[in-house]
């Protein structure tokens, strides 16, 4: 079988056509949807991302601004911030980038965001109104993942879902909701004996352990979905996935590219719950 490429970028250009028209609205209406990004340090991957969120931002009329903070910035200094933001009414979204740096407590970090605009959707009652399947905010990687499913037609109900790896941001949150869409769900990690002979059985195979082009053909089921979290920097300065994308694609029905797959549809999630937010839509 040669795969179908399941390609992000463009999907999230027709959802943001439609974002862009709901945030019409909402200006229409004196509510200009407001996304603020906390960025601590200078880790040039993470500066990245917000850079693309800013412009994501902008591009579909919402506005978003960036606070910049030195890593030398306290636990204590960034909760008032967060305290702060919490308060402004103009705000809708707060994101703090992560990772930060060891002296800061993330968890405690991500509690101090009010959850009416925690658009990472990785507050704890965010999590558990995903768990007991109430709509809430999603976090943003896997509610991509499960958009481009659907877009695409692939059936999750009763297939067979193998996701390696077991992260806060994607593998723990696309297990639930691969679960919530009647998909028998297996989770993979570091410690997992024998890994091919899960990955052999995926119907859809979730790639998010970050390990380049670990995954080839001869791991893959005949006519898997291969959905690929994976962005690894080679010594080459290109970038690729965890999948080994040719022989890979070679067994698979339908496949993410590395980049153009899951990274634009993460951004255009985020856009959406901020919209959400904006629409006082959460609670
Ligand atoms: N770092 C890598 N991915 C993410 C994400 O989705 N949200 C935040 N806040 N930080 C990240």
């Amino acid at each position: 079988m040669t795969a179908t490429e399941m390609n992000g970028k463009e999907l999230a250009k027709k959802v943001r056509t439609d974002l862009a028209g709901e945030v019409l609205q909402l200006k229409e209406k004196g509510i200009t949807p407001h996304l603020t990004v906390i960025i601590i340090g200078d880790d040039p991957a993470s500066k990245s991302y917000v850079r693309g969120k800013e412009k994501a931002s902008a591009e579909i009329g919402m506005s978003s601004d960036i606070i910049a903070l030195p890593s030398s910035t306290s636990e204590q200094d960034l909760l008032n911030q967060i305290d702060d933001l919490n308060r402004n009414e103009t705000v809708h979204g707060i994101l703090v980038q992560l990772p930060l740096p060891d002296h800061i407590n993330e968890q405690q970090v991500i509690e101090s965001i009010s959850p009416e605009k925690d658009v990472d959707g990785f507050h704890p009652v965010n999590i558990g109104k995903m768990v007991t399947g109430n709509s809430t905010f999603l976090p943003c990687t896997p509610y991509g993942i499960i958009t481009m499913l659907k877009a695409h037609d692939v059936s999750m109900e009763g297939k067979h879902a193998v996701i390696l790896g077991r992260s806060n941001i994607v593998g723990k949150p696309i297990g639930q909701l691969l679960l919530n869409e009647n998909a028998t769900v297996t989770h993979c990690h570091s410690r997992t004996e024998n890994l091919t002979e899960y990955t052999k059985e995926a119907d859809i195979l979730i790639l998010a352990m970050g390990r380049a082009n670990a995954i080839r053909g001869e791991h893959v089921k005949n006519g898997a979905v291969i959905v690929d979290v994976g962005i690894n920097r080679l010594e080459d300065g290109s970038l690729t996935g965890d999948a080994d994308f040719p022989s890979a694609a070679a067994k698979a029905s339908k496949i993410t590219p590395v980049p153009r797959g899951v990274g634009p549809m993460t951004i255009t999630m985020l856009l959406k719950n901020t919209i959400k937010a904006a629409k006082g839509l959460s609670a």
